[in-house]
């Protein structure tokens, strides 16, 4: 018997996967803000604040934002089994992997291939996540696991280790991706002499020894007086030519009486500073400094509870993105991601369910929007103020039950939300046209979508097919239909809701996940399911 395994983390119902419906968005124009006037020509208008649970938000971007977003930030529920004032963060092991999986999947698909993600965590469930992380986003691609010194006073419980970081874990979409340097300053060049006036400069001598395990790397390397001076134990940092190379040009010289090598990095080729896995509360902001934050933002009574500071925001959005990319957090929390790249001149999406998307979020985003927010990164990044957001929140399902059971059409969606809806489930791009009424969206050029409560009959379907002619197809999806669907060659007839009933899980709003909720353990063999509700 072929038994395939493979490394992986199990947990229970992991083998279950929500069918999820691809809602629309419907904006709140009166919960949406523009600055009156551009500030600069770099303002953008377009960014988007969602309310709402995010596995549908993250389903109803996709359509739209698969492949195009830069840099997915998120801060979720650390799962500690704390009750925070604002949000349940109780959730046992099992529910927040499923939780966290099924909204890492949809993540992954809307990162560019160039694009990147950075997930805030804790002990509690990070070396978990790291492994589920390696099954999504795959092993190669994990970039590191940053260390943030969140606090810095101790915490002073005897016996116990007072915990002064939280991880970043980061990965990238593909090889694309590219990390930035973060800005050099003085200080970062006190290693750099140059004790043998060397005319190129200051130097620092770098790693000659390669990190990963390369055989073919693997040489002895002969000293212009013909010693023999042996590889590393993984191999050299460059092949023999290029060894050769840098010898010749003066980068590698001997030492020693040529027993070993020294690689010369100039301090006039360092441009900026690579960043490095420990990131330390007086360069990125403490949870201390992101209260204090917050309490300027919002006041004392009303500071957000588990706000992360600004300059951490910063530093990642700074070595992951570029100014006009796209930033996405799902967990806006008080909404620090959008804000700071708002102010870095970065296009943002946020989601949040909890109330605190209007309490807070808005008013903050306001205030960095009308130039009213002075602390923070404001000042270093010098903003002055612009741009917009429009406010959206999920349309309710496509589908409802009437008072006999049956699914039909939801009333509360007009006709062209019902058009917007139906291109969004058949993967057609809705973009009605002013001129023709059987044009709601496209697919191709010559592949076009109708949507109608209509019972359509045979004089009707024929003038659709007149009209759409031999070079052109139509997807017509009405609620019945009179006719044989054959005799129109350049027609598709799809009744509404019937044909998309199996499609995804209609009417369900919440996948938030509550504690009651948790997946059951399968019974082990033998044992009588109680059958527990
Ligand atoms: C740790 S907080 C984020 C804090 C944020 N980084 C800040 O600086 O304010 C996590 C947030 O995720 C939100 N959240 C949890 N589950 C969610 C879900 N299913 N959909 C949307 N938001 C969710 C919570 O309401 C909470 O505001």
């Amino acid at each position: 018997m072929n038994k395939k395994t493979k490394l992986e983390l199990t947990w229970i119902g992991k083998e279950n996967r929500p069918k999820l419906e691809p809602r629309i968005l419907l904006e709140d124009a009166e919960k949406s803000c523009h600055a009156p006037h551009r500030v600069s020509e770099n303002d953008f208008f377009d960014n988007r604040l969602i309310f709402g649970d995010n596995l549908l938000a993250l389903k109803a971007l996709e359509q739209e934002f698969a492949g195009k977003i830069k840099c997915v930030c998120i801060d979720p529920p650390y799962n500690t089994g704390a009750a925070w004032e604002q949000y349940d963060d109780s959730i046992e092991h099992s529910l927040w992997l499923n939780l966290m999986r099924d909204r890492l999947e949809i993540l992954t698909r809307l990162l560019k291939p160039d694009g990147s993600m950075w997930i805030c965590l804790d002990d509690n469930e990070v070396h978990y996540l790291k492994i589920l992380c390696d099954e999504i986003l795959g092993r190669p691609n994990f970039l590191g696991s940053v260390v943030w010194q969140h606090s810095v006073q101790g915490k002073g419980y005897s016996g116990k280790f007072s915990v002064h970081h939280n991880y970043l874990l980061a990965y990238q979409r593909s090889e694309a991706f590219v990390l930035g340097d973060l800005p050099r300053r003085e200080e970062h060049n006190t290693n750099y002499s140059n004790p043998d006036n060397d005319p190129r400069g200051p130097w620092r001598a770098g790693d000659v020894r390669n990190a990963l395990y390369r055989p073919n790397l693997i040489y002895d390397l002969i000293t212009p007086s013909g010693k023999v001076i042996k590889p590393p134990p993984k191999g050299w940092r460059w092949s023999k030519e290029t060894m050769a190379e840098k010898i010749r040009t003066g980068q590698i010289i001997f030492r020693n009486h040529e027993t070993r090598i020294v690689h010369k990095i100039y301090l006039q080729d360092q441009e900026g500073r690579v960043p490095e896995t420990v990131w330390f509360g007086e360069d990125v902001g403490t949870t201390r400094e992101a209260s204090s934050e917050s309490k300027k933002l919002f006041g004392l009574t009303n500071a957000f509870a588990t706000p992360k500071p600004e300059r951490l925001l910063e530093r990642v959005i700074q070595i992951s993105t570029q100014p006009g990319d796209w930033v996405l957090d799902s967990f806006a929390g008080s909404g620090t991601t959008g804000a700071v790249a708002h102010k870095m001149g970065r296009r943002w999406i946020m989601v949040e369910l909890g109330e605190h998307c209007h309490t807070h979020i808005i008013p903050r985003l306001k205030k960095v929007i009308d130039g009213q927010d002075p602390g923070g990164i404001t000042e270093a990044v010098n903003w002055k103020g612009g741009g917009g957001f429009r406010y959206y929140r999920l349309a309710p399902s496509l589908l409802e039950k009437d008072k006999w059971g049956n699914w039909v059409i939801n009333k509360q969606y007009q006709a062209a939300m019902l058009a917007e809806a139906v291109c969004k489930l058949e993967g057609f791009i809705y973009a009605p046209s002013d001129t023709v009424y059987w044009q709601h969206g496209h697919s191709t050029e010559q592949d076009f979508i109708y949507v109608t409560t209509q019972n359509l009959n045979h004089d009707q379907l024929q003038q659709l097919s007149d009209e759409v002619g031999p070079n052109r197809t139509l997807l017509v999806m009405c609620t019945a239909f009179r006719s044989k669907p054959e005799r129109y060659p350049n027609l598709t007839l799809k009744k509404i809701p019937k044909t998309v009933l199996s499609r995804c899980e209609w009417g369900k709003d919440d996948y938030s996940l509550q504690v009651e909720n948790l997946p059951q353990a399968p019974p082990k063999p033998g044992q009588q399911h109680l059958g527990l509700e």
